[in-house]
């Protein structure tokens, strides 16, 4: 089953969003199967947001993420990584749909409380940076069948 990379930022820990956000993941029906809070170190962070390097807002983007603690989280199922993106909104909350997360809880692109991989070889690289394998809990829940079908 698909494997994606979810990330509660500083402002979702510091404004207590935590649950509601993991909470709108587990009723769709994602699997939760490795969760850590940390600090993000400047290292750490460099390396997730590589991809970012050199344009006008890393600086501060770096600067958010390592500014207070995150609440890092490997979700499962199926298409994991489109759906937790659609779940989350755009980018910018300000044109993120409401009934989405960003548009529901964020007004700010700089704030927009919650990091979600945006493909699976992102999501592989990303688990990788945050997890080691022990960590991933392989299990079953009883009410997958309901989720999907049988
Ligand atoms: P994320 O990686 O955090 O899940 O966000 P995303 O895929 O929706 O957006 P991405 O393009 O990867 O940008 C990463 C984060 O950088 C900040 N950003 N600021 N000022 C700007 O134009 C701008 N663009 C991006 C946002 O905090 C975004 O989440
Ligand atoms: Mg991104």
């Amino acid at each position: 089953m698909e494997k994606t990379f979810v990330m509660l930022k500083p402002d979702a820990v510091q404004r207590n969003l935590a649950g509601e956000i993991i909470s709108r993941l587990e009723k769709r029906g994602l699997k939760l199967v490795a969760i850590k809070m940390l600090r993000i170190d400047n290292e750490l962070a460099e390396q997730h947001y590589g991809e970012h390097k050199g344009k006008p807002f890393f600086q501060s983007l770096v600067n958010f993420i390592t500014s207070a603690p995150v609440i890092a989280m490997i979700w499962e199922g199926e298409n994991a990584v489109q759906v937790a993106r659609k779940m989350m909104g755009n980018t910018d909350p300000q044109k993120a749909e409401p009934g989405t997360i960003r548009g529901d809880y964020a007004l700010f692109t700089g704030n927009n409380i919650v990091h979600g991989s945006d493909s699976l070889e992102s999501a592989a690289r990303e688990i990788g940076l945050f997890f080691s394998p022990g960590e991933i809990i392989n299990y079953k829940k009883e009410l997958e069948p309901w989720v999907y079908g049988d």
